[in-house]
């Protein structure tokens, strides 16, 4: 758990990780790799961890490498095994990202359905189709999706579904028909930066896609891919955090090394909720395409209705965070996602810290109130973690977030992050040593309920 002094204005200068949702897709197309991937600004998160365990089970070896920030070499050093287990996928969705790429490499695949979440209902239906449509065999049994073909053939495929494209399922389906035989063209594809990445990293194996960050994504399969280095995307959520992050405390935040080309929209609202957001400068890395991102809280926050939505929209997984912001706006604001619709659960633990947000159809009505209280709330996925950090650092008080394992699945060293910022905040286990201070305010708070 966290245990945030919050109210303290944040200010300095912050380096963005690179892209968990980038990394892992690309982490997964090393089965499709005929000889050694090799990545470097892959984040340290636990959803990496976990995704290099079930890829060791997959045959495939992989290692850090201390020489650049971020290391990782995979190779797949044997072509044996097909079952992704229920083990390790129920601990990431994620793991659906080996089923195309599994089943393009050895001909089946068998993978644990990825099963309930917090954030809304996340079918694979999608997947599926498209996997169908480049002529595999498909059936779910027992929990498993199992799918078989010989060759897959390239197809036409359509990734429309009832709330947008599928990002992992884009994933998926182009990974796959890169070993198809023929021209996969998949419609409706999502346009997100991590898509872009993962089509980058192929085209690097030898692919021949075009049409990335389109809705019209073109594959002519290749017999073989074969080894290539690639350097991974910043997080564009992280980067989002951290600005929100100055905006919300009333600070003054630099983050290094992002995409400012990936959050328009998300800086373009900032902008309009009164904060000063100052856009690259000539200390960036043109080749790469990173720069420096600065956010600078300017008086009250303003009132707004936000609408996340796909690429190149307000993300959904910054969502949460921007409702933590509005909850100390001046006047009413709303928030719809039209992505997960439902993905409001971080609302009722915001109303713990004194947020007043309710519930009107699609939309998340927040009355902005002056400002927050530090309380014990529980943090329910990982964006939701993050929405809380960020406003147990604007409450007054302390703030105690239990279950950030959540946050850690997803976000490299945030609390040391936030905390050369200015931020105090302690990483603490749950249950607290007799005597010390966290102890003596639980049982404070014990007495009280
Ligand atoms: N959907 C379907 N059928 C499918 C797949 C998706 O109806 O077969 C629906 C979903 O229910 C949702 C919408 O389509 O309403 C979009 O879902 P998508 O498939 O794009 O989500 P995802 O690929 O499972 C990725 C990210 C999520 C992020 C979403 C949306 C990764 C590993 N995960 O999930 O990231 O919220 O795209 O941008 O890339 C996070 O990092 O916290 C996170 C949840």
């Amino acid at each position: 758990m966290f245990v945030i002094s919050g109210g303290r204005p944040l200010c300095g200068v912050v380096s963005a990780s690179g892209s968990k949702n980038a990394a892992l897709p690309i982490m997964a197309a090393s089965l499709v790799c005929s000889g050694q991937l090799r990545l470097s600004r892959v984040p340290d998160v636990v959803d990496v961890h976990s995704l290099r365990k079930l890829l060791a089970t997959l045959g495939v070896r992989s290692t850090i490498t201390a020489d650049e920030p971020g290391g990782m070499t995979l190779e797949a050093t044997s072509q044996k095994h097909h079952v992704a287990g229920y083990e390790l996928v129920r601990k990431m969705r994620a793991g659906i990202c080996v089923l195309g790429p599994l089943l393009a490499s050895r001909g089946h695949a068998r993978v644990s359905l990825p099963g309930g979440c917090n954030i809304g209902h996340r079918p694979i239906d999608l997947h599926l189709r498209g996997l169908s449509a480049l002529g595999a065999d498909l059936r779910v049994e027992n929990g498993y999706v199992v799918a078989e073909a010989d060759r897959l053939r390239g197809a036409e495929v359509n990734l429309a579904g009832p709330h947008g494209s599928t990002v992992t399922g884009t994933c998926n389906i182009m990974t796959a028909a890169a070993l198809a035989s023929g021209r996969t063209v998949i419609t409706s594809a999502a346009c997100e930066p991590e898509v872009i990445d993962l089509g980058h990293c192929l085209n690097r194996m030898g692919g021949n896609i075009s049409g990335l960050g389109t809705p019209v994504i073109e594959i002519d399969g290749v017999d073989q891919l074969a080894g290539a280095t690639h350097e991974v995307i910043p997080d564009r959520i992280e980067t989002g955090t951290l600005l929100i992050a100055a905006a919300i405390t009333g600070g003054d935040v630099t983050v290094l090394d992002a995409r400012a080309d990936h959050l328009v929209q998300t800086t373009n609202l900032l902008q309009h909720l009164g904060v000063c957001v100052q856009l690259p400068s000539s200390s960036g890395d043109a080749h790469r395409g990173t720069c420096e991102i600065r956010a600078r809280a300017n008086g009250r926050i303003r009132a707004a209705h936000v609408v996340a939505g796909p690429y190149p929209g307000v993300p959904t997984d910054l969502q949460a965070q921007l409702m933590a912001l509005l909850c100390i706006a001046h006047g009413s604001s709303t928030v719809v996602d039209r992505v997960f619709p439902d993905r409001f659960l971080h609302a009722a633990e915001l109303m713990r810290l004194g947020a007043r947000i309710h519930r009107r159809g699609d939309s998340a009505v927040i009355d902005g109130v002056a400002r927050l209280g530090g309380a014990n709330v529980m943090a329910g996925d990982l964006r939701a973690s993050a929405a809380l950090v960020l406003a147990g650092l604007a409450a007054e008080g302390h703030t105690e977030i239990r279950r950030i394992y959540h946050l850690d699945r997803g976000y490299e060293q945030l609390e040391t992050k936030l905390n050369g910022l200015g931020a105090r905040i302690t990483r603490t286990d749950d249950t607290p040593e007799p005597g010390s201070p966290h102890w003596r305010r639980q049982r404070r708070t014990a007495s009280t309920t």
